[in-house]
């Protein structure tokens, strides 16, 4: 597996690896691996014949008071790990290869990033449109995979990508959890004992409004508000936001008659956490 830390270099890569007639798969992120990331990284090995992994933690997507400075880092431990799912290549570069001196181009999707991490995060999917767009004119992959736990990003990426003509085929992967229901995440590396116990009451909020909808529960407020009591009954967690759209629109949703996206995004401590479930009227899982 090859590291490089510029875009001529990762070019030249994608070049090589297109003469000899290779599909490209990518999986971007922005590193401390975990098993959610490695899925993906297996899905893409799955479907093309090399996979070029991007570790870049981009500033551009963090507001002011963020965790940009203390986002976790360790790329060797990201290295070893994404070689083992059969990844050829990381493309690791600087701020500055990305964002040199004078930097002044962004990328807008408008609309369905007014509402839940878009709403409380302002700026913050500008700033991912921005770096996926950058990355994909330098990797110019295929197929590039996201994780269902980010589900409002992978809509504004598909959107944007449709939007922008570009052309690479979005692969949703669902989302990977612990053994216990979290969701991974490379935050939940903040959480102490006690958080990461109470941590679990996103999926199990996320659970018990699946169980509702199967019992027949179809009103979107009603099960909105049963999440919200669940959540604020567990003392260390703090509500950003509990919301039911429609999916794939996220229009408002009054009823569960088609498929409608549940997001929350909740602070464990000082630690936001996200997670989603899409509820389907008909589901019997
Ligand atoms: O999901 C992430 O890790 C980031 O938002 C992404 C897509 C790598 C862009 O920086």
């Amino acid at each position: 597996m090859f590291i490089y830390h510029t875009i001529a270099e990762i070019r030249e890569f994608v070049r090589q690896a297109r003469d000899k007639g290779s599909s490209i798969g990518f999986v971007p992120t922005m590193g401390y691996l975990h098993e959610g990331h490695l899925e993906l990284m297996r899905r893409a090995k799955e479907q093309c014949g090399c996979v070029i992994v991007s570790i870049f933690v981009n500033p551009t997507q963090f507001g002011p008071g963020e965790d940009l400075e203390r986002y976790p880092r360790d790329l060797e431990r990201d290295a070893r790990l994404a070689e083992g799912t059969g990844v050829d290549a990381i493309f690791n570069p600087g701020v500055e290869e990305i964002y040199p001196p004078g930097y002044c181009t962004y990328v807008d999707v408008e609309r369905i990033t007014e509402r839940l991490c878009g709403f409380s995060r302002p700026g913050h999917f500008r700033g991912v449109a921005t770096v996926v767009t950058k990355l994909f004119n330098i990797v110019k992959p295929d197929q590039a995979f996201f994780g269902q736990k980010d589900a409002q990003q992978v809509l504004v990426i598909q959107r944007m990508a449709a939007d922008l003509n570009l052309e690479v085929g979005v692969v949703t992967v669902p989302t990977v959890r612990e053994q216990d229901g979290l969701a991974m995440s490379s935050r939940n590396v903040y959480l102490d004992a006690a958080q990461r116990q109470a941590a679990l009451v996103l999926s199990r909020s996320l659970k018990m409004a699946a169980d509702e909808v199967r019992a027949g529960e179809r009103s979107a407020a009603e099960i909105r508000q049963l999440v919200i009591e669940m959540i604020k009954a567990e003392p260390l967690a703090d509500i950003d936001y509990v919301e039911i759209y429609s999916h794939p629109e996220l229009e408002p949703a009054e009823l569960i008659e088609a498929p409608a996206l549940l997001a929350m995004a909740v602070k464990i401590g000082q630690t936001r956490l996200i997670d989603n479930i899409i509820l389907r009227k008909g589901d019997t899982s």
